[in-house]
């Protein structure tokens, strides 16, 4: 069975009040939880975020505990589920996955993943749509032509346990990165440079790793943290996001602060104090510590209630503005002037619609258009939004959001 979201939204009207809690992060979650296959023992988590893609990468584990394949029924719902081939490898010398699934945002190949592996001594072959790859992997130096989150987890993942020093070059710099990093070390991994672009991995020659009772605690949501302060930004009445990380929000906080924003920034909170009439900026996508692509969607809502024109660079993803028409179908004046670039002249008002996200974080911009439209908007294929994001109806709820979920 299907469900979807209704939300009554609140014609632009600042009423949305409380704290929200920010939940694990996705990315950090899944990349540890594949990791833990690195282990001779049991990984406890803190802060595991309860969200479908979890669930899945839980599956995934189990199944490859008895041989290292990732099935493929469920490794084709989700992107993060090629991470797990890392760890697999490493620890089996062989491991056979399906092309990962994923949202659709243009094209998203493996080159480099399987260049990687290549360049570990692995040998790639690949017949009835799967990937069989085998070898015993010896450290290398591997220069990624540009930066890709997955691909560097992947690979600092399967050198872990290698023989001899891999050093990544041209590596993503993204906060999950070096804390899965320093709970490995901590657990027996020798590496170094997390977070910066050389990341340097001593092999421990087959030595698997042991948790010994060391819990890997997931690092808050990042891109969570951007939607709810946007969210808050456009509606609240005196919101307060809690238990983030505001340090890896923090372009998106000089924009929304260039924009008219009033926050009040603490270690572990942001009180949005909203302020407003908004001016127009433009943004640009970048790696980590630029803007993120995953909050792209939910910026352009954003722009839409701003004065003035404003401009979204794209420069991770060629697909990525699907869902602009039904933006504009609301009510928004937005451009597409290439595949890469937006043009939104705003503040537009925004009238319900049924609406059906092109992929998970544009799920929850959709949410957010919802609730500044006028009118009871539906957004069809929850999933999609519960892949990403726990419980986010009773959780909207609590701000004094009307929105409810149906079966359908
Ligand atoms: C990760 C995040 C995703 C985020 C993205 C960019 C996870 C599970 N997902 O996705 O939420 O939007 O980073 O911050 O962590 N590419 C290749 N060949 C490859 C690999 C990637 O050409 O082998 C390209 C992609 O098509 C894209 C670019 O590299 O254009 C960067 O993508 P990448 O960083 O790999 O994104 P993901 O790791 O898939």
């Amino acid at each position: 069975m299907k469900s979807r979201f209704t939300v009554e939204g609140l014609a632009g009207q600042k009423k949305l009040r409380g704290e929200i809690r920010i939940a694990g992060a996705k990315n950090s979650a899944l990349k540890a939880l594949a990791a833990s296959a690195l282990f001779e023992d049991e990984v406890q988590f803190e802060n595991l975020p309860e969200i479908e893609d979890v669930a899945r990468m839980r599956e995934l584990l189990a199944a490859a505990k008895s041989s290292p394949v990732l099935v493929k029924e469920i490794a084709e719902r989700f992107r993060a589920s090629i991470v797990l081939t890392g760890p697999l490898l490493a620890r089996y010398g062989t491991v056979t996955f399906p092309y990962p699934g994923g949202c659709v945002l243009g094209e998203r190949p493996i080159d480099l993943f399987l260049q990687g592996f290549r360049a570990l001594g692995a040998t790639v072959e690949e017949h009835d749509e799967l990937f069989h790859i085998k070898g015993s992997l010896r450290g290398a130096r591997v220069v990624f032509p540009f930066v890709s989150v997955t691909a560097t987890e992947t690979l600092m993942l399967a050198a872990v346990l290698a023989q001899g020093q891999t050093v990544l070059e041209n590596a993503a710099m993204e906060p999950e990165i070096p804390a899965l990093a320093g709970y490995l070390n901590a657990c027996g991994a020798g590496i170094s440079g997390a977070g910066t672009p050389t990341i340097t991995i001593e092999g421990t020659n087959g030595r698997l790793l042991r948790a010994d009772g060391k819990t890997f605690s997931v690092i808050p949501d990042r891109i969570e943290t951007g939607s709810f302060v946007l969210l808050a930004a456009l509606l609240g009445d005196g919101v307060t996001v809690t238990h983030c990380e505001p340090a890896h929000v923090a372009a998106l906080l000089t924009l929304l602060r260039r924009a008219g924003v009033k926050m009040e920034v603490g270690t572990d909170f942001i009180k949005v104090k909203g302020g407003g009439p908004y001016q127009s900026v433009s943004v640009r996508t970048h790696e980590y510590p630029g803007f993120p692509t995953d909050l792209q969607a939910p910026m352009a809502v954003f722009l839409t209630q701003c004065a003035g024109e404003g401009t979204i660079l794209e420069t991770i993803f060629d697909g990525r503005f699907r869902y602009v028409d039904d933006l504009v179908r609301m009510g928004a004046n937005i451009t597409v002037m290439n595949p890469h670039k937006i043009w939104i002249k705003g503040p537009t008002p925004l009238s319900c619609k049924e609406l059906e996200s092109p992929d998970l974080r544009a799920g929850l911009a959709y949410l957010i258009a919802a609730a500044v439209a006028e009118g009871a908007s539906t957004v069809d294929n929850a999933y999609l939004i519960d892949r990403g994001y726990e419980r986010i109806e009773e959780r909207l709820s609590k701000l004094g959001l009307n929105i409810k979920r149906e079966e359908v």
